[in-house]
C-alpha cells in the first residue's frame, strides 16, 4: 500500500519515529533494509544533549522516557544524513531549538545536508517546563512560520496530546505553512514510584510511550481529521498491521512506529510493513487514500445517537468452553451468571452497556434486540 505524503511518494506508509533507535546514519540504514517508507531522524539541535542515566523504563503498560534529543553535535549529522541517504530512502530530519530563528537555522542546515523534509519536534515533555511549546498556537505558528519562510522542504508538525485543544494547534501549524502534522508526542508522565525506596523509578518527569498510549493518539488523530485540512502522520503505540490500518481509517495519511522497535527489535517494521501488505491485497487497496478516514462516519456526537434496546445475548448456544466467568464478573448490573460454563443472562437486568461483550475471552456474547 502506498502513500503520499507532503508531496513525497511513499512505497509503505510506514515511518519510523524519531528517538534513539534512529540515532545515527547506521541505525536509519537498518529501519530502510527492513522495509520503512520513510525514516525521521533522532531530534537534531544546536545542543549536544546530555544522556541521563538512567532515561528509559517501562512496564507491562508502556515505557516512560526522559532522553533529551540527539547527543550528536548537529555538525555531525551532515555525515549521518548522507550515510543515511545511501540507500536512496526518504529522510525526514526533527529538529528543536528554544527560537524561532535557532530552529530555522537548525532547518536550514539539515537541508543542506540533504533532509527530504523536517518533523519540527515542538511537543517532547522531558526538559521542558510544565508547557511544551506545542501547547500554544501562537508559538507554534512563530517556529513553524520561521522555518517554512527558510527552507523549501515540506516542514511536518509534531504535535502534544497535552494541550486543551489540538485543533486549533493545527490550525496555526497550517497557517504558518505546514504541509503535515504529525500526533502525538509523549503525553507527560511518571511510569511509577518504588514504595520500598520512596522514589519515582526515573529521576524527573518523562514521556509516555507504547501500546497505553495508542487511543489518546487515535482521538487526536480523529479530531485533526475531523476539523482541519491537514495531511496527518499517527503515531502513539503502534506494533502491528492491525494498529497502523486503524490509524489511517480514522484519518491518518501515514503512521510512525517508535517504542515497538526498543520492544521488538528492526524486525517490527518489516512485520507491520508486510502485515499491511498482506491486508492491502486481501482488500484490494494500492494506495492509503483509499482508506483514509473511513472510520470517521462511525464518530457521532451525542446528539446523532439513538439508544437502541439492546440486550446481551451469548452465541449460538448457551454454553461457553472456557467457563472463566469473566462475563459474571464485570457485569455491574448481576445480568449474568456463569455456573459450570453455562452462562445465564437476565434480560430485564441488562441495559446493554457492552462491557461483557467486549472482555469475553471467547467471543461468545453480542448486543441484540
Ligand atoms: C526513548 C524515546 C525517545 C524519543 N525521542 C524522541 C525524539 O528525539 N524526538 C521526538 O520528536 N520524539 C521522540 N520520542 C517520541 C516518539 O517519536 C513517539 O512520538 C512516541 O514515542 C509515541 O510513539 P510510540 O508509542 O510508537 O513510541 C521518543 C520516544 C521514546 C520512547
Amino acid at each position: 500500500m502506498k502513500t503520499t505524503l507532503m508531496g513525497l511518494e511513499l512505497s509503505t506508509p510506514v515511518i519510523v519515529a524519531a528517538g534513539p533507535w534512529v540515532r545515527d546514519g547506521a541505525c536509519i540504514e537498518k529501519c530502510f533494509a527492513a522495509g520503512a517508507g520513510a525514516v525521521i531522524t533522532e531530534t537534531i539541535g544546536t545542543q549536544m544533549y546530555m544522556e541521563t542515566r538512567p532515561r528509559i523504563a517501562g512496564n507491562d503498560m508502556g515505557v516512560q522516557n526522559i532522553c533529551l534529543y540527539s547527543h550528536l553535535p548537529m555538525e555531525n549529522w551532515v555525515d549521518e544524513i548522507a550515510i543515511a541517504k545511501k540507500s536512496g530512502g526518504i529522510l525526514i530530519a526533527s529538529v528543536t531549538a528554544s527560537s524561532p530563528t535557532e530552529l530555522a537555522y537548525v532547518a536550514i542546515k539539515m537541508e543542506q545536508a540533504g533532509a527530504d523534509a523536517l518533523e519540527l519536534c515542538l511537543s517532547c515533555p522531558q526538559g521542558e517546563t510544565l508547557e511544551v511549546v506545542a501547547s500554544s498556537g501562537e508559538k507554534v505558528y512563530q517556529m513553524t512560520k520561521e522555518v517554512v519562510d527558510h527552507v523549501k522542504i515540506p516542514v511536518m508538525v509534531k504535535l502534544s496530546q497535552n494541550v486543551s485543544n489540538i485543533s486549533y494547534v493545527a490550525k496555526m501549524a497550517k497557517k504558518a505553512g505546514a504541509a503535515a502534522v504529525s500526533a502525538i508526542n509523549t503525553p507527560r508522565c511518571i511510569l511509577g514510584v518504588d514504595i520500598e525506596l520512596g522514589k519515582p523509578l526515573l529521576p524527573t518527569y518523562g514521556g509516555y510511550s507504547g501500546a497505553a498510549v495508542k487511543p489518546l493518539a487515535l482521538a487526536s488523530v480523529a479530531t485533526i481529521a475531523q476539523t482541519v485540512d491537514i495531511p496527518i502522520c499517527g503515531v502513539g503505540g503502534i506494533s502491528t498491521a492491525k494498529d497502523a490500518i486503524e490509524y489511517l481509517m480514522l484519518g491518518a495519511t501515514a503512521v510512525q512506529i517508535g517504542t515497538a522497535v526498543i520492544l521488538e527489535g528492526y524486525e517490527v517494521i518489516t512485520k507491520v510493513v508486510e502485515g499491511i501488505s498482506k491486508w492491502a491485497e486481501e482488500h484490494h487497496v494500492k494506495h492509503a487514500k483509499e482508506i483514509k478516514g473511513c472510520a470517521l462516519t462511525g464518530l457521532q456526537s451525542f446528539d446523532e445517537m439513538t439508544v437502541d434496546p439492546l440486550v446481551c445475548k451469548i452465541k449460538r448456544d448457551e454454553s461457553c468452553e472456557i467457563g472463566c466467568t469473566v462475563c459474571q464478573k464485570v457485569c455491574m448490573y448481576e445480568a449474568v451468571e456463569c455456573t459450570d460454563g453455562v452462562v445465564e443472562i437476565t434480560s430485564d437486568r441488562c441495559t446493554g452497556c457492552g462491557v461483557c461483550v467486549s472482555l469475553c475471552p471467547s467471543q461468545k456474547l453480542r448486543l441484540s434486540w
